[in-house]
């Protein structure tokens, strides 16, 4: 039994969850597909709390098992290893166990084993360590089954081939539920990852089973990822500020939800953005909804692409410049959920500026402010 969530479930022994509710957030003319997903915790025992995520083990396409099947010349009855070693068939394992996307190391040195001279492209890249970034170049967009195509002719038995293969991992999702609204359930807020190389559709993989698989209540086995660092302050009348863009809004949702059932009168601000106010607002109703019934103190939206510039949430933080300072001196807690690779760097750049601007002090003081921030645990991020 875990003390954190209460159950006899963990990532090592997973809850198969029933799924219950999956509804497109995204309108129709949206170039993404973002959706919310509802899944019942019932029976497992299993306790979130809001700020943390939901561990997700999701299966692979099935029509992508098939064609590795074919190209492997297979039935899929086969005989193999499981990814606990246990004996299983060979269209299990590839459906349930195995990463069958992106190629591992041990599988293109397969290949180059394999295909000899008609591999020596690969070859030479691995071969050389000063070339990795050639390497990752070439292998950006690249599949296992692109391989396959490429060397029909390669013989493979299924053992062999799936000792080539790394272990399925499971994908975290930031939970978007209060149990203090929901009960025995979570939600979920996901982005689907769709894009095209060599003239290929490719699908992310646990994105796509939530949005194209999860008819008819079925299982999903999931764990909850517990995150210390991303919690409400104690105090529900203390002051947060969150900036949360795409589906960085989850977390948020749940901090609301949260709050609202707290009743400690805290003030909250949410920072939202996406591409397009009319087909990219995500739970609009809801939000505005909350910011009529003032739990929601300030609403703030950036909607990037309804304008010929970039609009971004770091650009509306700049408007509120001195108030944003008034709520950190005032004692705020400062959140961040979403894309980390450019948005969260960009938002706490224009955090630094915030200070510098309003206090008056160098980069370097400012610099020190922030820091303070975050020894306190008023600074928190959850990014990916
Ligand atoms: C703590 C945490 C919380 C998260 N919360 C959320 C959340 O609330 N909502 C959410 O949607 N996601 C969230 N994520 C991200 C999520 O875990 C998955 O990473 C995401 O859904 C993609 O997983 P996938 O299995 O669908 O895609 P994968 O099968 O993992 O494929 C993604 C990979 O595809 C490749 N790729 C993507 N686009 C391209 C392209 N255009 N060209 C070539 N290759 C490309 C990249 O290598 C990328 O890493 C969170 C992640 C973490 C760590
Ligand atoms: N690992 C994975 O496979 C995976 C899968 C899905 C998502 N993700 C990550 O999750 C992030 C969230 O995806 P999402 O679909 O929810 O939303 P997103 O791509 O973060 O987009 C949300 C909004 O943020 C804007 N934005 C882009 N760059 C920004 C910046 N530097 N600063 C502030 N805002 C910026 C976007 O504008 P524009 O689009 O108009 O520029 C859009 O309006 C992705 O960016 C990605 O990093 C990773």
């Amino acid at each position: 039994m875990s003390s954190e969530t209460g159950s006899i479930y963990s990532r090592k022994n997973p809850f198969p969850a029933k799924h219950s509710l999956n509804r497109r957030l995204s309108g129709a003319a949206s170039e993404k597909d973002t959706r919310h997903h509802e899944i019942s915790l019932e029976g497992s025992g299993l306790a979130y709390e809001v700020g943390d995520s939901l561990g997700v083990f999701a299966s692979n396409d099935p029509l992508l098992v098939q064609e590795i099947i074919s190209m492997l010349g297979a039935t899929g009855e086969e005989t193999v290893s499981g990814n606990e070693g246990s004996p299983k068939s060979l269209r299990e394992v590839l459906w349930k166990d195995y990463v069958i996307t992106t190629p591992s190391k041990e599988f293109l040195a397969a290949i180059i084993a394999k295909a000899g001279d008609a591999a020596e492209d690969i070859a030479a890249l691995t071969a050389d360590l000063s070339r990795k970034k050639e390497l990752e170049h070439y292998l950006w967009g690249r599949e296992v089954i692109d391989f396959l195509l490429t060397h029909p002719k390669l013989q493979w038995t299924p053992e062999e081939f799936v000792k080539c293969l790394r272990k399925l991992q499971p994908r975290l999702y930031s939970i978007a539920s209060s149990q203090k609204a929901v009960g025995e359930a979570v939600h979920l807020t996901i982005a689907t990852v769709r894009y095209e190389t060599f003239g290929r559709k490719r699908n992310g993989v646990a994105s796509t089973f939530f949005a194209d698989r999860t008819g008819g209540g079925v299982r999903v086995p999931v764990f909850v990822h517990t995150a210390k660092h991303f919690r409400l302050p104690e105090d529900p009348a203390t002051p947060v500020i969150m900036v949360g863009p795409g589906t960085g809004v989850a977390p948020f949702r749940a901090f609301l939800q949260e709050r609202k059932a707290l009743g400690g009168g805290g003030k909250n601000w949410l920072f939202f953005g996406e591409q397009r106010r009319d087909s990219d607002y995500l739970y609009q109703s809801e939000l505005e909804t909350l910011r009529q019934e003032g739990i929601l103190s300030h609403l703030d939206l950036a909607f990037s692409r309804d304008q010929p510039e970039k609009f971004y949430v770091q650009h509306k933080m700049r408007e509120a410049s001195a108030e944003i300072f008034a709520w950190l001196q005032a004692g705020a807690h400062f959140f961040v959920c979403g894309d980390g690779a450019r948005m969260a760097k960009d938002v706490d750049t224009e955090l630094h500026a915030i200070v510098t601007r309003e206090s008056g002090c160098s980069p370097e003081q400012a610099a020190e402010y922030v820091e303070t921030l975050k020894k306190a645990k008023r600074y928190k991020k959850d990014v990916y």
